[in-house]
């Protein structure tokens, strides 16, 4: 590590870094936001560069496949026979070219000398024939127009091409237009502030906004979430304003008659049941499940002494044989309502492993109205817009159960507008500012 850092100039350390965190994604596996604090310890980056190498990494991950369909128009060679890093290295450029004000000639003068000293190793030959080639595709780029209008959607907002047909099919079944598909893609691909829940009064917080909609919320305009006292002392928890939309819907929920004990099925790694666990009336017990001993862990950390933390698959009800006033289900699932906030992520879903999860999201949620009284209420929430996750499967339970009732969402979400016609809530990135979270509300007859 040290004798990296000393190897590179200092002024091409955030170009390494974002080189670098691009290769744990692609190598590794990694998740980009989990990988990037252990690569600027590594780099020694804060601040500025921090920030640049944050926004060229995620910048490229966002946009790959468009910076790919202009590389192909300038290289020779067909990219998919060209090494990995290399391809890693037009992008980054690229990125610099057309999203960042960095000057043509910076970014390709800085991404050349990326391709001579990121490899070990190997000849002076291979080294040149990198360099050589870096530098042509890059300042063809920088000559060229290019006409994204001709590129598919896919390609040109990066999204896979079932993702973008999930995306249009939720907008027209949820009563939005065809045409809010594009500032729906647009919308994934612009970084979104961090959020925060404010646990504790109505704080003003310096370097933050107030949030749209949640009273709670504050958005970090001008700080990172951790130079925050509340962050560090758990009096707010970083958590999208979606969520917290939610978990007040939850509490705004009306069981009939009186309460004595509430469910979070699928709780870690916590963010709801903490504002749950803020809010539970005296006398109210509240149950939070995990399938994973970690998540309950992480959860341990910051929901309110008012909960109890079982660790167990909630299709096989660990709490027993019993019946709450209201069960929240959080299911898990594709998450492709964060894809702005999870820049990798995009990449990483196929369609078949998101459809293979319906099955548990539909026996979760038969568990869930097994352990509900009567009276009391069901949320069934994603942070999916996909209907097979949404709609589907509600209604496909739905279909098996004549004990459950669908009621309409849209009233535990006071004062947010565009809700549509209902009963279920879908939000959405680029109508609300919120990852796309869907909730149903169910009563058990
Ligand atoms: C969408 S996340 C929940 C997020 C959480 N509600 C929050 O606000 O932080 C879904 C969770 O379901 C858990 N899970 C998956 N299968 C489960 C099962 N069979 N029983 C209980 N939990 C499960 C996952 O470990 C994951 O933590």
């Amino acid at each position: 590590m040290e004798e990296e850092s000393k190897i590179y100039p200092s002024s091409d350390q955030p170009r390494m870094a974002a080189l670098e965190l691009l290769r744990l994604v692609r190598d590794e596996g990694a998740y980009a936001n989990l990988a990037l604090p252990q690569v600027l310890r590594k780099y020694k980056l804060n601040g500025r560069d921090a920030a640049f190498t944050v926004e060229l990494a995620y910048g490229v991950l966002r946009n790959q496949s468009l910076y790919d369909a202009m590389a192909q128009k300038c290289s020779s060679r067909a990219l998919v026979a060209v090494e990995p890093e290399i391809i890693d290295i037009l992008r980054l450029g690229i990125h610099q070219i057309y999203a960042m004000r960095v000057p043509d000639h910076a970014a390709v003068d800085t991404c050349a000398s990326l391709a001579r000293v990121s490899v070990k190793g190997k000849d002076a030959g291979h080294i040149k024939a990198r360099v050589g080639f870096v530098n042509a595709v890059l300042r063809c780029i920088t000559k060229s127009e290019f006409d994204i209008e001709t590129l598919s959607l896919g390609e040109r907002y990066s999204h896979q091409d079932w993702i973008v047909q999930a995306f249009e099919e939720s907008l027209v079944h949820n009563g939005l237009a065809e045409r809010d598909l594009e500032t729906l893609l647009r919308a994934n691909n612009t970084a979104a502030d961090p959020v925060i829940a404010v646990r504790e009064g109505d704080q003003e917080i310096v370097g933050t906004i107030p949030g749209r909609w949640s009273n709670q919320a504050r958005v970090l305009t001008d700080v990172i979430p951790l130079e925050l006292d509340q962050v560090r002392d758990g009096s707010a928890i970083v958590q999208d304003e979606g969520s917290q939309l939610v978990a007040q819907a939850f509490l705004l929920a009306k069981p009939t008659g009186p309460e004595s004990s509430w469910l979070d099925m699928c709780a870690g790694p916590g963010g709801k049941a903490a504002l749950i666990s803020d809010a539970v009336p005296d006398g109210v017990e509240f149950i939070a499940v995990d399938l994973h001993q970690h998540r309950v862990d992480l959860m341990s950390k910051i929901v309110g002494s008012s909960a109890q933390l079982l660790t167990g698959d909630a299709r096989e009800r660990p709490w027993g044989n019993r019946f709450f006033d209201r069960v929240l289900l959080d299911a898990p699932c594709s998450g492709l309502g964060a894809l702005r906030r999870r820049p990798e992520a995009r990449w990483r879903k196929t369609k078949r492993e998101t459809l293979a999860l319906t099955g548990l999201q539909e026996e979760l949620l038969l568990a869930a109205i097994d352990s509900t009284r009567i009276g009391g209420i069901i949320a069934y929430v994603t942070c999916s817009p996909y209907i097979e996750e949404t709609w589907a499967v509600v209604d496909s339970v739905l279909q098996a159960r004549t004990d459950i009732q669908r009621e309409d969402a849209r009233d535990l979400f006071p004062g947010v507008s565009d809700l549509g016609s209902g009963p279920y809530v879908q939000l959405w990135p680029h109508v609300h500012g919120t990852d796309a979270m869907f909730f149903a509300l169910l009563r058990r007859i």
